[in-house]
């Protein structure tokens, strides 16, 4: 939410903070700008809309300078608009500054500098940050970002370009994220490394209340009353072309088929010998039989891998999950103490209610277990016990890798802990680890041709729906949950997922004639009863699209259309049924002619609450 940039070094800055952007602009897309310093003058160029706009604003005429900073913007006061897109300047043009989060107090530190005849242009929250450093500026950058510190309540990541350093920018962080990329004769400021990951392999991120300042050639780091840290960068080995499309029309495609890879680095590397191996996350069986339950803890498609979650480790361990979503957990006063395990997911590590989950639940005294996509982020640090679901970059906003990559790390997570409380026979246990091994063979073997392209021909059928609808039952129920999100979120077809059994009890009055509904029909044990509910809609003539597994393929006989899974244990479904209805969401919403990897109104790392 919210994506910055700084670039300080021997080139143009411009340049550099335009491609930057272009790889954050995933945290937000309502507007942009860069501010960049030159012979002791600040000039900011700002746009509405998406860099593009932003690059074809600045096409031949871009300030030049070789330090600046860059912001994209996901609005939270204020509309998206020129005026309050960042960089957002101090009074006296001294100081731009570029901001992600919230800060709470801004209402009343305008106020009071407004008494003191700062003039404030913009509708943000942000810009107070900007006059207020003009505010507290004693000559010494460092000194007054600690009392800024002091003053600010909130969050914020916010990167600080100033005349009076003119090789030197700086930044500080509170509940959001931000990096610093140490470059060759060069130095970076970002949101997320995949903005620097073109220039440089080496990174810092800034913990909670840290100062950096960052000039071309070293980096230096302070604690919040100003003392000197040391802090060494972290090398990070990713190719920079996992933040590229690579030939693909759009991340979401790329990352769909990215999915084979992505599962077999979080699933089957853990699998040694048929026994699953957790990393250094060791559960024993005291600890285990103490627990009174699990809660699983995320925002969006995190919170709905731990409803997967939650099916497979209930049958398999016995112990009662509760899966809460983040937002409503943080206020809900939960009845959380050592006898409950947390488990928190989040593909960012970074989203606010997530985070803030996470730190509520340590507070009450729970064990916290992140399943986590981005490695050192906030998520990832802070919970007592990490599992990595190393998907690797993910970029389009609507999340496919990260989803079942989570789901995949539960998987494992329940199978352990069922071995271990002794709950799970030898036979089971074996059988699942196998099948898991397998897992992302059966992935690439779902992204068959024939399985793409009836995605595709059905996409093409149903595309011009104003509701959907998605039915299943018990785990084809949890993963209908993410269907429908996923169809809504990049097609904006109205898209609701519910329990079949329920259907009947008020939703059924919405099917009519030639209403869609996708029926997942996975579940072996609970055929004869999707049938019925598959029946019922019929009968209101309504259309079905079933998902299907092999063994109950036969349901073809009263569907208006089946796409078919590879054969696979009835509990690891979720997976693959996920990835065919990924397919159908992106080709109805490429049907749709819809912004697919950023799709209105949304951002891919929500880092306010
Ligand atoms: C945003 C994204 C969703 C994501 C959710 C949680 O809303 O658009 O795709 O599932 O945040 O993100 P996290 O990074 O915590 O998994």
């Amino acid at each position: 939410m919210c994506g910055i940039i700084g670039y300080v070094g021997k080139e143009q800055a411009s340049p550099i903070l335009i491609d930057g952007l272009k790889k954050l602009e995933y945290r937000g897309y309502d507007s942009s700008g860069i501010a960049v310093l030159d012979n002791g003058v600040i000039s900011t160029v700002k746009s509405v809309g998406k860099i593009a706009a932003l690059e074809a604003k600045t096409a031949g005429k871009a300030p030049s300078g070789t330090i600046g900073i860059g912001h994209t913007r996901w609005a939270t006061h204020g509309k998206p608009s020129e005026i309050n897109s960042h960089p957002h300047s101090s009074h006296d043009g001294r100081f731009a500054i570029v901001h992600n989060g919230i800060i709470e107090n801004y209402a009343e530190i305008k106020a009071e500098l407004t008494g003191l005849g700062y003039t404030f242009k913009s509708e943000t929250d942000s810009e107070t940050i900007a006059h207020l450093i003009q505010h507290l500026y004693c000559g010494d950058m460092v000194k007054t970002l600690t009392m800024l510190i002091k003053r600010l309540k909130g969050a914020y990541a916010v990167a600080i370009l100033g005349t009076d350093s003119p090789n030197t920018l700086y930044a500080i962080r509170k509940d959001n994220p931000l990096i610093v990329g140490i470059g060759n004769n060069e130095n970076f400021i970002t949101s997320d490394i995949t903005a620097a990951l073109s220039r440089t392999h080496d990174f810092v991120r800034l913990n909670d209340g840290e100062i950096a300042m960052v000039s071309a050639d070293e980096a230096k780091f302070f604690n919040s009353d100003g003392r000197p840290i040391k802090k060494t960068p972290a090398h990070y080995d990713i190719d920079a072309r996992a933040a590229e499309k690579d030939g693909y029309d759009h991340f979401m495609l790329k990352e769909i088929y990215e999915q084979p890879h992505a599962i077999d680095m979080a699933v089957r590397t853990r699998i040694k010998n048929k026994l699953v191996h957790l990393d250094n996350v060791k559960f024993d069986k005291a600890y285990l039989e103490g627990l009174t339950k699990i809660d699983i803890v995320g925002c969006g498609s995190a919170y709905h891998a731990g409803i997967v979650g939650k099916t497979f480790i209930e049958k398999l361990c016995r112990i009662p999950v509760d899966c809460i979503l983040a937002s409503e957990y943080i206020y809900s006063d939960p009845i959380v103490d050592e006898r409950t395990l947390t488990v928190v997911i989040s593909q960012s590590g970074e989203t606010a209610d997530t985070v803030a989950a996470l730190r509520l639940a340590k507070k009450l005294g729970s064990r916290t277990l992140a399943i986590v996509n981005v490695v050192n982020s906030t998520i990832a640090v802070d919970a007592d016990d990490v599992l990595y679901t190393y998907a690797g970059p993910e970029i389009a906003v609507a999340t496919t890798k990260g989803y079942t990559t989570q789901v995949g790390v539960l998987y494992l997570i329940g199978l352990e802990m069922a071995r271990i409380l002794g709950t799970v026979t030898e036979k089971r246990y074996a059988e699942i680890a196998g099948r898991l091994e397998q897992l992302h063979d059966k992935v690439a073997e779902t992204l068959n041709n024939t399985t793409v392209n009836l995605a595709k021909k059905y996409a093409d059928k149903y595309a011009d729906k104003h509701c959907i609808f998605f039915i299943g039952r018990g785990a084809d129920y949890a993963a209908s949950l993410e269907a429908a999100l996923k169809l809504k979120e990049i097609s904006y077809i109205h898209a609701e997922s519910y329990a079949a059994g329920e259907l009947k009890h008020g939703t059924i009055s919405l099917i009519e004639k030639s209403t869609l509904t996708i029926a997942l029909t996975t579940q072996s044990a609970l055929y004869h009863k999707m049938e019925s509910n598959i029946k019922a809609v019929k009968a209101r003539e309504g259309d079905v699209l079933a998902v299907a597994s092999r063994t109950n393929s036969k349901i073809n006989y009263c569907v208006d259309g089946m796409i078919t899974i590879p054969e696979c244990d009835d509990d690891l479904s979720p997976v693959l049924t996920a990835v065919v209805l990924q397919l159908f969401a992106y080709y109805v919403a490429k049907k749709r002619g819809c912004d697919i990897d950023k799709p209105r109104n949304l951002a891919k790392s929500v880092t306010v609450e």
